[in-house]
């Protein structure tokens, strides 16, 4: 069960793919913590009733037990209308960060609030393990019980959970907008049907489901592995960004590999176009969340595999046990329906969600209804220009909005 140090730094910089001007001093201001919106109160009042919307906090129950947080905003600032109008959109954010990272903006820029002004009613979600989703029937987040889960578990329980939580209350289907790993969970969920009755249509931004190129862009990097200072952490369930632990591993991989943490920044997410420096302070003192170690390893084993898998127990015989079969199940993304409208939305200096990556991914829908899909290129994009760039609006969410208003 190999983890290799340099794609858990990358996934760390998911969160943090910001330019590396900016970065600098990233880690002083991780620490610092700039006392901006405090979150104790939740996101609604921290990041959406500031800007004078309507906000409602909503628990939901997982199959498995956890108790996950969403936030809905029922109406844009003109009001809602007839509410039966308004088609729910669920917001899925990507890895190590949660539902508040789109909400650093100013409200003009913020995509949940603009989805709200164009008559959309608006939720977000809060994967298990983030801050207001660390909560549990019976297990506490002390106990390594509750970090064992990988992204299967927010496919097989998060999703179902939302879903059935928005479509229980709205009696509408759903319009589905995921960024980066939140793509990734939607590709695996609908490629097995288990949503799809409740789906209106899906809008994938930096896409992910194959992550080869990746590899190749850290190849470098990769060829000095960090297996020992891995495990030292692969026995920490939870992989907390914030912590002392996870902090020195960053820094021992950064240290061994002979490089500068905050050029790798750049090489791995590239060059992001258009952030705002205050968003930044501001995402810095919010982000990034925990996630499950377990879930690290299970990326890092997407990245390797190359094939969209399920979690790999590390031997035939335990995947046998867990699967009935030696190696994990695949996920199918040619078996998502070809009449399902789609959007994607990928950037020409993302490389995390690669260009050829992307490429690879659009091709496996050839066979799909070609009035249904939607792609957009955004050349000058980086992975975070999508959820905080400052021509966002202009760019990507008016034609996210246009896509969505035309599945009726
Ligand atoms: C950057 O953010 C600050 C604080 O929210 C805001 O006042 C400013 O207008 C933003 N700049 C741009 C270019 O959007
Ligand atoms: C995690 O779950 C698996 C079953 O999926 C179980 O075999 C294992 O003991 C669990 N580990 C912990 C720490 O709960
Ligand atoms: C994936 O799904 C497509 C469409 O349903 C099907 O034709 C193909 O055989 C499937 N591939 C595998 C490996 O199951």
């Amino acid at each position: 069960m190999a983890l290799s140090g340099s794609f858990v730094l990358a996934l760390l910089f998911f969160a943090l793919s910001i330019n590396p001007l900016e970065a600098r001093g990233a880690f002083d201001r991780l620490a610092r913590r700039p006392p901006q919106r405090t979150a104790a109160e939740g996101i609604c009042a921290s990041s959406v009733r500031i800007f004078g919307y309507k906000c409602e906090e909503h628990d939901v129950v997982t199959q498995d037990g956890y108790i996950l947080n969403m936030q809905r905003i029922p109406e844009g600032r003109a009001g809602a209308g007839d509410m039966s109008k308004r088609q729910p959109v669920l917001i899925q954010h990507g890895i190590l960060v949660d539902g508040m990272s789109w909400l650093f903006n100013p409200a003009d820029q913020n995509l949940p609030l603009i989805l709200a002004d164009q008559g959309f009613d608006v939720w977000m979600g809060n994967t298990r393990g983030t801050r207001f989703s660390r909560r549990h029937k019976y297990l506490s987040p002390n106990q390594p019980a509750f970090w064992n889960w990988t992204w299967d578990e927010l496919v097989s329980y998060d999703l179902p959970a939302m879903f059935d939580h928005i479509h229980g209350l709205t009696g509408q289907k759903i319009h589905y907008l995921g960024h980066s790993l939140g793509t990734l969970i939607g590709f695996a969920s609908f490629s097995e049907k288990g949503l799809v009755d409740k789906l209106r249509s899906a809008a994938m931004l930096s896409p992910i489901a194959y992550l080869s190129h990746m590899t190749t862009v850290l190849g470098d990097i990769a060829a000095k592995s960090f297996l020992a200072e891995a495990t030292a952490i692969i026995g920490v369930a939870e992989f907390n960004p914030k912590s002392g632990l996870v902090g020195n591993f960053i820094k021992i991989i950064c240290r061994q590999a002979g490089i500068d943490c905050y050029d790798l920044i750049s090489v791995i997410t590239g060059k992001n176009c258009c952030l705002n420096a205050s968003t930044i302070d501001l995402f810095l003192a919010n982000e990034p969340q925990s996630t499950s170690t377990k879930n690290m390893i299970h990326l890092s084993q997407t990245v390797r595999d190359k094939v969209l898998r399920k979690y790999n127990y590390g031997s035939s015989n335990y995947n046998m046990k867990h699967y009935g079969q030696a190696l994990p199940p695949a996920y199918n993304i040619s078996a998502i329906p070809h009449d399902l409208p789609l959007f994607f939305s990928y950037g020409g200096l993302d490389c995390l969600a690669d260009v050829s990556d992307v490429r690879f991914l659009i091709d496996q829908f050839k066979f799909h209804d070609v009035d249904k899909i939607d792609v957009q290129f955004v050349k000058e994009y980086a992975h975070a220009d999508f959820i905080m760039g400052v021509t966002a609006k202009d760019v990507v969410y008016n034609q996210v909005a246009t896509f969505f208003k035309r599945q009726v």
